[in-house]
């Protein structure tokens, strides 16, 4: 049998959210927002182990108490230049684990509110698929493109139109060498596409936001809070 494991690259700086320091460790509920983060995937059975990717700078880890999150969880100091580089590098860090067919979960560090019953969905979901998948919703709002002065050029139509979300859930020698062949891509799914795969789309919800503006914080301490 396959085994599970995640990883969490958490080695961006956060520039959009303009804060003084990364978005992963603004107070969220009394406690860093990566801790929530990492609380869902430590937390869930099927996943035997979660390596957060830091940056290699990273001063601000060492300052909070992670105990109560359990034996699953390990860092390792690799993070890139990029999202993908960081994930790349965390992959090979986490090679003396994990085998070709065992799948990797990528989620992002700014997405704290990640439900036992979203990841349930994408586990029990991709289970026997060939290719593996991620959570995403389908786009609700009419889609305007903008000119340069930010009035509207044209509607564009939404049918069909996803918005990806993480956990991306694929096997770890596919995923590795994915990465490898293709390093610009903004999420794994993009360069699973490049080998001509078709990743599934898992049905997730909104409340799996991605902490990006400090409006989303409160929003993720609403969500957060309406669940205790
Ligand atoms: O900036 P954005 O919200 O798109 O980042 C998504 C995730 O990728 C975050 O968890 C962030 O910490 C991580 N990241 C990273 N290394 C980078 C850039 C982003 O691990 N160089």
């Amino acid at each position: 049998m396959p085994r599970h494991y995640a990883i969490v690259p958490a080695a961006g700086s956060g520039a959009r959210f303009g804060a003084e320091k990364p978005k992963q460790y603004l107070d969220l509920l009394g406690r860093p927002l990566i801790f929530h983060t990492l609380a869902a995937l430590t937390a869930h059975p099927a996943i035997e182990r979660v390596w957060v990717v830091l940056s290699p700078d990273d001063a601000e880890w060492s300052r909070h108490d992670w105990l109560a999150l359990g034996p699953k969880l390990e860092t390792v100091r690799c993070g890139g230049a990029t999202r993908a580089a960081s994930v790349t590098n965390g992959l090979r860090a986490a090679a003396m684990a994990a085998a070709d067919d065992d799948w990797i979960l990528v989620h992002d560090a700014a997405r704290p509110c990640l439900s036992a019953a979203m990841l349930d969905a994408l586990v029990a979901g991709l289970a026997d698929d060939p290719v593996g998948g991620i959570l995403a919703v389908p786009v609700a709002d009419t889609l305007k493109r903008a000119d340069a002065a930010q009035r509207v050029a044209a509607t564009e139509p939404r049918d069909g139109l996803w918005q990806a979300q993480t956990p991306q859930m694929f096997r770890y020698g596919r995923l590795l060498e994915a990465l490898e062949n293709c390093p610009g891509v903004t999420d794994e799914a993009g360069a699973i596409e490049a080998l001509g795969l078709a990743p599934k789309l898992v049905r997730g919800d909104s409340t799996n936001l991605k902490v990006t503006y400090p409006a989303d914080l409160a929003l993720a301490a609403m969500i957060l809070r309406a669940r205790q």
